[in-house]
């Protein structure tokens, strides 16, 4: 596996991220409890979003390096709807979204922002992300023009602060799988976009 972390801003703007791992290696696996852990740390703790996510997207490279198993532990995609969901993590009271997702080729993602900081690991296969800032065009209030793209190899991880907007378009034969992890959402925050009407619906 490659080593790139990546961080998209809110406006869109994709960045190599500096979040490179300053632990010993320990004999021992990093463990997905002790990732919930952690994050559950740094939540209590850090209140900018972008150091959260430097913090978070270190201890899931440990993650990624010592779990085998997130390789094989999927859903196989639906094909209706083209993806799958697997809820490895879920508490009342504790709204953090920890999931593993399988895409199949040939769907893309509606255009959209997630309303938390997030992070996703891509395990398997190859995933093109396009990158979206609103225009702030007074006219069109929900009017976004696309910024760029990346295409996620397996060993990528992608930081997303909360306003960044991204659709997701799977590439090859193969499922994209991915590990993903999600702050609190603020729904009322929460948009899908149509960059052809100039409209954005909650959801
Ligand atoms: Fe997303």
């Amino acid at each position: 596996m490659e080593n790139r972390d990546f961080l998209i801003t809110n406006d869109g703007i994709c960045q190599i991220f500096d979040s490179v791992v300053h632990r010993e290696i320990s004999a021992h696996p990093y463990r997905l409890y002790r990732l919930i852990t952690e994050v559950e740390d740094i939540i209590l703790t850090k209140q900018n979003d972008k150091i959260r996510l430097q913090e978070i997207c270190q201890i899931v490279r440990l993650l990624l390096d010592s779990s085998p198993w997130l390789q094989v532990f999927y859903l196989e995609p639906s094909p209706d709807t083209g993806w799958s969901v697997l809820t490895l993590y879920e508490e009342p009271g504790f709204d953090l979204t920890v999931q593993i997702v399988a895409w199949l080729p040939g769907k893309v993602s509606p255009i959209h922002n997630h309303a938390t900081w997030g992070v996703v690991a891509l395990i398997s296969g190859s995933e093109k992300n396009t990158f979206w800032r609103r225009t702030n065009d007074l006219k069109f209030p929900d009017q976004i023009k696309q910024v760029g793209s990346q295409i996620l190899e397996p060993g990528d991880i992608m930081s997303l602060m909360p306003d960044a907007i991204h659709c997701v378009e799977p590439l090859g034969e193969e499922p994209t799988i991915t590990f993903n992890i999600y702050g609190e959402t603020d729904f009322s925050r929460r948009f899908e976009f149509d960059n052809v009407t100039n409209t954005a619906k909650n959801f």
